[in-house]
């Protein structure tokens, strides 16, 4: 897609996600576009925002509809933009509503994208995975692309399958990261370091490996982690713990398993 204004859009849910997104959008300069959400956010500004589907004038053509609301919401917001979508694409975020599903919902032949984004979003740093459905245009498909860049970065799968463990992985990624920042800060706290301090090295810590390792792309994970292991140091006694195969190795397995069989369960 062309660089320049990111044509008309219709958000259907201005929450974090959705919120994060029209922010990103409008950073890259956003056509004149309608949010739809119950409740009106000074963020959506100054695109129109609308409580109810029945106020987008009859004329607004939107290039694409994102849908952005919880999945226990979808079923009504569906019902709602099926009207608007005869020719135009669908661009769905919301977890665990697969393609099958969403078209149930649309227009027959409709252009559904659906994809995982991560909370890192919010700072123009998420990832995002994305799968076409077979109606997709390559020219849908790179105005999804060019939507879910401008909050981070997008990969594609064919196989939507994938997207399970995709949302184990990524989409619930951010909080075991943040879980290890907790960790961390308690145990530091239990060596004796002030709360303050081991908050605050906890943090930086987590977000400065996380920075080095961004820096460094073609460096695996673990030669940045041999880097920093000096032989009989205190990095590899700490190693010698984590790395038990009944310690980190199985833990993660067995964490990102459970949350890739429950996105496969809810998924509808
Ligand atoms: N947050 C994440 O980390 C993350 C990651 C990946 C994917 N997602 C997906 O992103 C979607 C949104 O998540 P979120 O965390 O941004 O949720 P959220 O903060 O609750 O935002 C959803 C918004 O949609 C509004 N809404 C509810 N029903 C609506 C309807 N029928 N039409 C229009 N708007 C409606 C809600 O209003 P009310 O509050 O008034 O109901 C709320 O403002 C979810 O489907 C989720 O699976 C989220």
């Amino acid at each position: 897609m062309a660089d320049g204004v990111i044509p008309p859009v219709l958000l259907v849910g201005c929450g974090r996600m959705g919120s994060a997104l029209l922010h990103g959008w409008q950073a890259q300069g956003l056509s004149p576009s309608f949010v739809l959400d119950p409740a009106p956010t000074a963020m959506s500004m100054p695109h129109r925002q609308v409580a109810d589907a029945a106020f987008v004038p009859e004329d607004f053509r939107p290039a694409a509809i994102v849908l952005a609301v919880k999945p226990q919401r979808a079923d009504a917001a569906l019902a709602a933009i099926a009207p608007l979508a005869a020719n135009t694409l669908v661009l769905s975020i919301m977890a665990g509503c697969t393609l099958a599903n969403l078209a149930a919902f649309l227009p027959d032949g409709c252009a559904i994208v659906r994809a995982m984004p991560n909370t890192p979003a919010a700072i123009g740093q998420g990832i995002t995975v994305a799968c076409a459905g077979r109606h997709v245009r390559p020219s849908q498909r790179a105005l999804a692309g060019r939507l879910l860049d401008s909050v981070g970065t997008t990969e594609w799968v064919e196989d939507e399958a994938l997207l399970d463990p995709v949302t184990a992985l990524s989409g619930s990624g951010p909080a075991y990261v943040f879980l290890l920042a907790e960790l961390l800060e308690q145990a530091g706290r239990e060596q004796g370091l002030p709360a303050a301090l081991a908050r605050t090295l906890a943090r930086r810590t987590v977000s400065g490996a996380g920075a080095l390792l961004d820096a460094s792309p073609e460096m695996d994970a673990a030669v940045l982690r041999r880097a920093v292991t000096s032989p009989g140091g205190t990095t590899e006694q700490a190693l010698a713990v984590l790395m038990q195969p009944e310690a980190w190795p199985s833990a993660i397995r067995a964490a990102i398993e459970a949350a890739t069989q429950r996105s496969r369960t809810l998924a509808r």
